[in-house]
């Protein structure tokens, strides 16, 4: 009888998603500057954690790669987007 295989290992499955929200982890911000600060904060983060994420990926498994990049992206959106607030034009 053959055995089953063996799915391959790799510790993406154990890394905390860069959005993941604990209640620990919540910042409390009662104004629209710290408000703005946390969120800008938590925008970072999430390019830090997908960009470890990404370098940790062989660019032979294409459309991970290419999905990882995607939501970068988007992070990098939602970033200047409230970045942008701090100062808006008047
Ligand atoms: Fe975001």
């Amino acid at each position: 009888m053959a055995r089953p295989r063996e799915a391959p290992r790799s510790d993406l499955g154990a890394r905390r998603h860069p959005h993941d929200g604990r209640a620990a982890d919540l910042k409390p911000a009662t104004t629209l500057e710290a408000i703005l600060a946390v969120n800008i904060a938590e925008e970072e983060a999430a390019i830090r954690g997908y960009t470890e994420i990404l370098e940790s990926l062989s660019m032979s498994n294409v459309i991970l790669f290419q999905t990882i990049q995607e939501i970068i992206r988007d992070e990098q959106e939602h970033f200047e987007e409230l970045d942008a607030l701090k100062n808006p034009k008047t």
